[in-house]
């Protein structure tokens, strides 16, 4: 007979064997109101979370050691943001790519790219590990595919990738470079392209995941050190973890708000998943049942993450 001990450490050590669903145990890292809670990346050399509320227009750099948060407000929406050294970091707002200074607040202007586009915003983007920005647009009414992904260097230089996009969402690299996944929220699918280290070019597009309708919408994604994907589910109430290997559902994990938009491993073991979420998009009812919707959530899922690269530098 196996003891409860016994069962639980199974559980704890052997995350890939189960499918283990509705896990409830999740909690409230701080209660916040963003309205578009999004793009949470861990900065592992501060040992802070940054992330942004794009309609509230603001980044914010959130200290889990003493819970307190930075709020930088921002003259317009921001789709995402990365640090690049411990005073500055890219943001993607409407009319183009900034390098904000985060000890005297400036802003400059580094990509002019779709600024004439006044029917999309920025979305989500994180850097590949050559240090370039990955970050794709969405059509503000969400339903025509007349967005694009695009790759910005240090320096401001941007290539469209991809195009025909509706929603661009969660980017990330497997634990060797050598592939990228990549959502395009409407389409409910995850897909992988092979990705050149060399130059920084995708080739090879399949798709490795198809997202149950009933699970929700991918959103924000978060990869693990056994290359598993954790995917925010818009609409759906949890965060999941997927095997591209196979495109099977792993695991669900419940979270107390109805949009779920990204999530980032942090903590000094990167054995924390923190979790941001929003507060638009939802009726009367689930405002009342999901008062905390806008919050920052956290969970330790019993596996690592890996570090995000930084804007600029392939450490
Ligand atoms: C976007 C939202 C969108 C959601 C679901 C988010 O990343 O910012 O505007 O509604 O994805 O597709
Ligand atoms: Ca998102």
């Amino acid at each position: 007979m196996i003891s409860c001990a016994d069962a639980k450490n199974d559980q704890e050590n052997d995350l890939d064997s189960e499918v283990k669903l509705e896990r409830t145990d999740v909690v409230l890292e701080q209660k916040f109101r963003a309205l578009l809670g999004e793009g949470a990346f861990w900065n592992h050399q501060r040992q802070e979370l940054y992330w942004v509320d794009i309609l509230g227009k603001s980044l914010n750099i959130y200290n889990p050691s003493n819970k307190s948060n930075r709020k930088f407000p921002l003259p317009y929406r921001v789709g995402t943001v990365v640090p690049q050294t411990d005073s500055s970091a890219v943001v993607a707002l409407d009319n183009g790519i900034y390098m904000l200074n985060t000890f005297n607040r400036n802003l400059r202007q580094i990509s002019f790219v779709e600024s004439d586009i006044l029917t999309n915003r920025f979305n989500d983007g994180k850097c590949d590990p050559n240090g370039n920005l990955w970050v794709g647009s969405m059509h503000l009414e969400e339903k025509e595919p007349a967005a694009s992904l695009y790759k910005v260097t240090p320096d401001g230089t941007t290539t469209k990738m991809l195009d025909n996009i509706t929603i661009s969402n969660g980017i990330v690299w497997s634990k060797d470079g050598k592939t990228m996944y990549y959502i395009d929220t409407p389409t409910a699918k995850i897909r992988a392209f092979d990705f050149n280290l060399e130059n920084s070019t995708i080739s090879n597009e399949r798709v490795v995941v198809e997202v149950d309708e009933d699970d929700g919408f991918p959103d924000g994604m978060a990869i693990d050190e056994q290359d598993k994907l954790w995917v925010g589910l818009w609409n759906g109430n949890a965060v999941a973890r997927y095997d591209p290997e196979n495109g099977k559902l792993m695991e669900k994990i419940e979270v107390p708000a109805h949009n779920v938009t990204s999530c980032a491993f942090g903590g000094e073991n990167l054995d924390i998943l923190y979790i941001t979420t929003a507060r638009v998009d939802m009726t009367e009812e689930e405002l009342e049942k999901y008062p905390l919707a806008g919050s920052i959530f956290s969970v330790k899922p019993g596996v690592r993450g890996v570090k995000s690269s930084f804007f600029g530098t392939s450490e």
